[in-house]
């Protein structure tokens, strides 16, 4: 993993992408998000962190769109968004790469590329030839190596598979991607593919949320770091500020270092 951390640190100027602030939902009597604040600017990757059931999954739901907040308010681009379902954040640039990756097996990467937005001809065929280089154009950017164009993605690999989730995301004009645990169920190898995707995403000024509750997975890719725990923020960093275990520290007990902005949960 180290070979990437030689990423250079994104400029926080401007305005963020993502403004996300004082987020709450409930689930019954459980404080899944409590009053939680985090952002994200053009080109930096935020790992978001924290042990299981911290709640990082529902807070990206609601900037995805799955799920609708309690309270806060989300800005993106500096305007103030209502994201009722996926549909919306799609519309905003926000696509979402769940850990199920959601591929369709039995066919093709162009076809998992369009599936469900599929390009046709003025004959009311499917543009299959369109769809094809359109998926040659976008993974030549993200994977140059990729061959398999005519498997069903049954047959590739994780990071492969990986490749094809993100080159449907950003062919559609994401801005904005959440990455939720991306590389749980991948090897070394296919681990650092990942890793080179997510420097490729950020060299074309796409900002990544990446969720994890292993701080490994993360550390070295990301900008800063934002750490929950039972449902509350207990802080964020400049990953160049912190060491990994400060924000084990973060992680476990929830205690913020000096190098580290405090949130509602960190303990005193
Ligand atoms: N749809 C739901 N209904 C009821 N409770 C939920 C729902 N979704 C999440 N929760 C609860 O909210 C809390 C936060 O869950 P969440 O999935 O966001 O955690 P996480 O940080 O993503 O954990 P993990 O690392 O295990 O993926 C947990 O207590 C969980 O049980
Ligand atoms: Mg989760």
């Amino acid at each position: 993993m180290n070979s990437l951390a030689t990423t250079a640190p994104a400029a926080r100027t401007g305005t963020p992408l993502v403004e996300m602030r004082d987020i709450a939902i409930s689930f019954g009597g459980i404080r899944a998000v409590d009053n939680v604040s985090v952002d994200l600017y053009p080109g930096e990757v935020v790992g978001l962190l924290g042990h299981n059931g911290a709640g990082k999954s529902t807070l990206i739901k609601i900037l995805a769109g799955a799920y609708r907040q309690d309270s806060g308010e989300i800005r993106i681009g500096g305007q103030k968004a209502e994201i009722a379902n996926p549909r919306d954040a799609k519309r905003l640039g926000i696509e979402t790469i769940y850990q199920t990756l959601a591929l369709a097996d039995n066919v093709d990467a162009a076809a998992n590329l369009f599936l469900g937005r599929e390009l046709m001809t003025p004959w009311g065929t499917l543009d299959d030839v369109a769809m094809e280089a359109a998926t040659r154009e976008v993974m030549g950017r993200l994977n140059p190596n990729f061959r398999k164009f005519k498997e069903p993605v049954r047959g590739l690999s994780g990071g492969q598979r990986q490749s094809v989730a993100i080159a449907r995301a950003i062919h559609f004009n994401a801005k904005i991607l959440i990455m939720d645990e991306p590389t749980a169920a991948l090897g070394p190898q296919e681990t650092a593919q990942v890793g080179e995707l997510i420097k490729q995403l950020k060299a074309e000024g796409i900002g990544i949320f990446l969720i994890s509750h292993d701080i490994h997975d993360v550390f070295d890719l990301a900008d800063r770091v934002s750490v929950m725990k039972n449902g509350k923020l207990v802080g964020s960093a400049r990953t160049s500020d912190v060491t990994k275990d400060e924000v084990l520290g973060m992680i476990i007990l929830g205690k913020c270092p000096p190098g580290a902005t405090p949130g509602p949960g960190a303990s005193l």
